[in-house]
C-alpha cells in the first residue's frame, strides 16, 4: 500500500504525526507538500494527492488544511475520488465502511496531531462494509459518470 499526502500551510502541523503513524504501519507514502508554512493554496496539494491516488500511482490519500473541507472539496472534484472530512475516530470509520472513501481530509487547526494519527488507524483498519452501502458507493460512481467529462 501506498499513501499520497498533501497539505497546506493550514493543515501542515499535522503532517509528522501522519508520517509517523504510517512508518509505524510499514506502510510507504509519497509526500506531495506543501514542505513549510507559508501561505499555498491548497486545491493545488488536493490535486497532486486526487491525480495520484486517480491514476493509481497511490492506493490512498491523507489531505489536510485549515478545516479539512477545501481541501476535501477540491479533491473531490476528480473523477473516483471519495475524500471524507474526517474530524473523530467515529467519522474516520465510517468514511471507510460506509462510504470506501479513499482519501480522508483533516483540519490542522480542529484536530491535535495525536487525533490525526487515531482518526488514520481507525480509517485504515476499518474495511468498507459493501451490501448497502456498495450499492449507495455505486451510485456515487453514477452521478460522476452523468456530470463528468
Ligand atoms: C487557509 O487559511 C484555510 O482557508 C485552509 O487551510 C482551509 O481551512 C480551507 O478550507
Amino acid at each position: 500500500m501506498r499513501i499520497a499526502i498533501g497539505c497546506d500551510h493550514g493543515g501542515i502541523n499535522l503532517k509528522p504525526a501522519i508520517i509517523k503513524a504510517l512508518n509505524a504501519r510499514g506502510i510507504e507514502h509519497v509526500d506531495f507538500g506543501a514542505y513549510d508554512t507559508s501561505s499555498v493554496d491548497y486545491p493545488d496539494y488536493a490535486l497532486k494527492v486526487a491525480e495520484a491516488v486517480s491514476n493509481g500511482e497511490c492506493d490512498k490519500g491523507v489531505i489536510l488544511c485549515g478545516t479539512g473541507i477545501g481541501i476535501a472539496i477540491s479533491a473531490n472534484k476528480v473523477k473516483g475520488i471519495r475524500a471524507a472530512v474526517c474530524h473523530d475516530v467515529f467519522t474516520g470509520q465510517m468514511s471507510a465502511e460506509h462510504n470506501d472513501a479513499n482519501v480522508i481530509a483533516m483540519g490542522g487547526r480542529i484536530v491535535t496531531p495525536e487525533l490525526a494519527a487515531d482518526i488514520l488507524n481507525a480509517w485504515l483498519d476499518t474495511p468498507f462494509g459493501g451490501g448497502r452501502h456498495e450499492r449507495r458507493v455505486d451510485k456515487i460512481k453514477e452521478i460522476e459518470d452523468k456530470y463528468f467529462k
